[in-house]
């Protein structure tokens, strides 16, 4: 069987945790796309140019550590505007999401562009006070020393180069569901987010 679950949004409104879950409760396979713009970035941190990072990227480099930093978050977000680099990773993550079995991907564009004709699409937002928080907090738990306000800044950075450029901006698909998570409890996301899957799962 194949069914895809496109899942975007911005950063740190829970659409990873809402991914992870929903592949977890159906047996489906996840792909966290945010990891293929870091390890490109991380690359080009490296001294890569952009274009060659994104055409030499290997499977082992999404397992990496280091992804998590703002710094390479940054850097993702710039290669990630580059048309040539995004078209680069257009067939790794089509190929994803056709495997059999069923797939959820996450990230800006999965609904729009990678995955137009996905079965289920959510765009998963929330305040960017609440977004910050969460990112910061998840940032400190793993030995970051920044502060709420830098986490902040860094969000909103990112967002809106990821909503202003002109290949692949963050957009949601006019046929998605929206879910802000800025009031809802993790369950209540997920529940919402498998609601929508089971209602579209072929019948067994
Ligand atoms: O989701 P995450 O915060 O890990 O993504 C890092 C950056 O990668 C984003 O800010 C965005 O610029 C880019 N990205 C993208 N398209 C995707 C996933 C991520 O442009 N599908």
């Amino acid at each position: 069987m194949q069914f895809t679950v496109a899942i975007d949004g911005p950063a740190a409104s829970g659409k990873g945790t809402i991914s992870r879950a929903v592949a977890g409760l159906f047996g489906f396979a996840h792909l966290d796309t945010g990891l293929i713009y870091r390890a490109t970035g991380k690359r080009v941190l490296a001294g890569e140019a952009p274009i060659d990072a994104a055409r030499d990227l290997r499977a082992e480099d999404l397992a990496a550590d280091g992804l998590r930093t703002p710094e390479v978050a940054q850097a993702a977000s710039q290669v990630a505007a580059i048309p040539e680099v995004r078209a680069a990773l257009v067939a790794f993550q089509r190929g994803f999401a056709r495997r059999d079995g069923g797939a959820v991907l996450d990230g800006r564009d999965i609904g729009t562009v990678i995955c137009p004709a996905a079965e289920v699409k959510l765009f998963v937002t929330a305040s960017d006070a609440v977004r910050a928080g969460r990112r910061w907090r998840e940032l400190v738990e793993s030995g970051h020393d920044i502060t709420e306000a830098e986490v902040l800044a860094d969000l909103r950075t990112r967002d809106k180069r990821d909503a202003e450029r002109d290949a692949a901006p963050m957009v949601a698909a006019a046929d998605a569901l929206v879910l802000d998570t800025t009031a809802l409890s993790i369950e209540d996301a997920v529940a919402r987010a498998a609601e929508a899957v089971r209602a579209r799962l072929p019948a067994a």
